[in-house]
């Protein structure tokens, strides 16, 4: 009987069926084999405070100085190594004293001091383009205090002495300079340029928002044209661009 009901199946060119086991254990590796893609997607999206998984190492995990740590390699123990005196950044000598800093610096031998001697002239191209910037630049960053004019009548300061003249307690307040005042008029253009980068007495610095020197430099020539035109003097820009 048996041997009959295998003939037969054979003719028709099917299979036997497999045996229960074989059935069972497929289909428990099929939903098994679904557990590896549910357990990746679990980790991609859940949060966790291991650290991931992480297969092609390349060089992210290694031996390595942090900042601020230790390190027994040097003989001061610190892993962040203090600068070597004197470096300077490739493109970043900025030896020109008076394009970048408006003035220049000698050792005094007898006093044990630098000296700064403050330098006279514009030294990039004085043109009405470069006023024109001047301008600009002058109004966004000086002209809250010292006014469009340069008188140090600005918004800042205007409400300043307001505060100050309705008696808010304490309130004391160093007004901005007019810089059409001869004092100004007398200094060196380096001067105002250094003005400009490192402040001065209770004035902020303002370099690290004008960093570029020939924006300095347009605003020293927006200042000298402010003078000019409020003093009617010599003409101060014309003399300058003849340096
Ligand atoms: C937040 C207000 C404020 C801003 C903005 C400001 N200044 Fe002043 N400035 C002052 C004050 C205040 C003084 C006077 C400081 C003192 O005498 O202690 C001063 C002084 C000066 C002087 C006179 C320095 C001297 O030789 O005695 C110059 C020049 C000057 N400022 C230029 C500028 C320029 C250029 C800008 C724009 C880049 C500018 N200031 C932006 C407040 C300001």
């Amino acid at each position: 009987m048996a041997d009959k009901k295998k003939h037969v199946r054979q003719i028709n060119g099917r299979f036997p069926k497999p045996p229960f086991w074989m059935t069972s254990l497929f289909l428990i590796f099929l939903c098994l084999s679904t557990l590896v893609f549910a357990a990746v997607l679990r980790s991609r999206t859940a949060f966790s405070k291991e650290p991931r998984i992480h297969l092609i190492q390349d060089m992210d995990n290694q031996i390595k100085s942090k900042t601020q740590h230790t390190s027994e390699v040097f003989a001061d123990g610190r892993a962040s190594r203090p600068k070597v005196l004197g470096t300077v950044a490739r493109g970043r000598l900025e030896a020109d004293d008076h394009l970048y800093r408006g003035f220049s610096s000698s050792f005094n031998t007898t006093s044990g001091k630098f000296e700064a001697t403050f330098i006279d002239g514009i030294p990039v191209k004085l043109d009405e383009a470069l006023l024109k910037r001047g301008q600009a630049k002058f109004n966004t960053n000086c002209m809250p205090c010292h006014g469009y004019d340069g008188h140090g009548n600005g918004p800042v300061a205007g409400r300043a002495s307001e505060l100050q003249n309705n008696g808010v307690a304490g309130m004391s307040w160093v007004p901005p300079t007019n810089l059409v005042d001869p004092t100004i008029v007398a200094r060196p253009d380096g001067h105002i340029y250094n003005t400009i980068v490192n402040g001065i007495r209770n004035m902020g610095a303002y370099g690290s928002s004008i960093q570029d020197p020939t924006d300095r430099w347009a605003i020293v020539a927006y200042v000298r044209a402010l003078q000019t035109s409020a003093t009617g003097t010599k003409p101060a820009v014309a003399q300058n661009s003849e340096k």
